[in-house]
């Protein structure tokens, strides 16, 4: 039997080069392999997004168009937004049921982004009760492998806890243990080289234009250490040198015989790095542009994945219920 792999992202503004070069890229590789179920978490983004709720609907949107022009393939994997199925929130409510509260209150995630957002306020009953439902989305498909990055290893774990907690209490392995399939080290670090993120303002999004992109790449902070170009530079503490890796290929080792030779500067350096990355993201932007002029058929791509979701969904809950009531 093929396994299941589940995974969700929420709705939240553009996907940016970190999105598809840390989970988007494994999801894509994954679906070759695995019956692939990808949902657009639009109850999770509600509960952080409460007051601005009017975009999460249109972000959804736009988030599974970027999923589809990196390579999310529908025809393999299902793709749907949560809401559209509403057991999920079935099975959140037994899940709540049973969930003891001091092991949502422990959670360092949760602990750690109380702290540090402070823009919003997150001091909800749904907002401590997130991994409950990330537990349902994950049990509801039986999922085996979950790709996440390193900071939903808490959350897994309690969906973890959760499942054997269910099969405990109504005596029947409903539930079997997931797994993470972790997305490695974040490879590309935002322009400032802090964690690419859309909040931080230093990502280069999948929807830049060529000259947006030629704008960012020249802004970025390079070795601190080489500020004329008669200095030598040290390409493996620079942010720019990093992109290289995964945007250049055969052009690395030039740029580092340049850089510590203090032949060609950052100007130079920067350059064929902004078209290395308007290249690569060329199919991805024309793909895009295609499904931009198209978005019925992403909301009808999203309802056909709701409706498969569903059957598989409503399988479960039966089950479900079968042993809680
Ligand atoms: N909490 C995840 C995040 O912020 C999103 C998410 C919701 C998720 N439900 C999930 C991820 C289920 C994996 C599986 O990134
Ligand atoms: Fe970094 Fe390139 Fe400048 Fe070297 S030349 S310090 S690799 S930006």
């Amino acid at each position: 039997m093929t396994k299941v792999v589940f995974s969700g992202m929420r709705p939240t503004g553009k996907l940016h080069l970190g999105h598809w070069v840390g989970a988007l890229e494994n999801w894509i590789e994954l679906q070759k392999s695995h019956q692939c179920i990808f949902s657009v978490v639009d109850w999770h983004a509600l509960m952080g997004e409460y007051e601005q709720s009017k975009g999460i609907a249109q972000n959804g949107i736009e988030m599974a168009m970027d999923w589809m022009a990196c390579g999310i393939d529908p025809e393999k994997s299902i793709l749907f937004t949560q809401s559209d199925v509403p057991e999920h929130l079935e099975l959140h409510m037994i899940f709540s049921c049973l969930t003891p509260l001091g092991w949502l209150e422990r959670n360092p995630t949760y602990k750690e982004q109380l702290r540090e957002i402070t823009t919003r306020d997150l001091q909800t009953y749904a907002f401590l009760g997130y991994p409950v439902l990330q537990a349902a989305d994950i049990l509801l498909y039986k999922a085996q492998a979950v790709p996440i990055g390193e900071d939903q290893l808490p959350h897994l774990e309690l969906c973890r806890e959760i499942g054997r907690r269910f099969n405990f209490i109504y005596k029947k392995e409903v539930f079997k243990d997931c797994e993470a399939i972790l997305t490695k080290t974040p490879r590309l670090l935002g322009l400032d080289g802090r964690k690419m993120s859309k909040s931080y303002q230093n990502a280069i999004n999948l929807s830049d234009t060529e000259e947006e992109i030629k704008t960012k790449v020249s802004r970025m902070f390079t070795d601190p250490k080489r500020i004329k170009k008669s200095d030598p530079g040290h390409p493996d503490e620079c942010n720019v040198f990093s992109y290289y890796s995964t945007f250049a290929g055969s052009q690395t080792n030039d740029v580092r015989y340049w850089c510590t030779q203090a032949q060609k500067g950052c100007t130079e350096c920067k350059q064929i790095l902004a078209q290395n990355v308007s290249e690569a993201l060329k199919p991805v932007r024309e793909k895009r542009r295609a499904l931009e002029s198209d978005r019925h058929k992403v909301i009808e791509i999203l309802h056909e994945g709701a409706k498969k979701a569903r059957a598989i969904a409503q399988k479960t809950i039966a089950e479900v219920r079968e042993v809680v009531f």
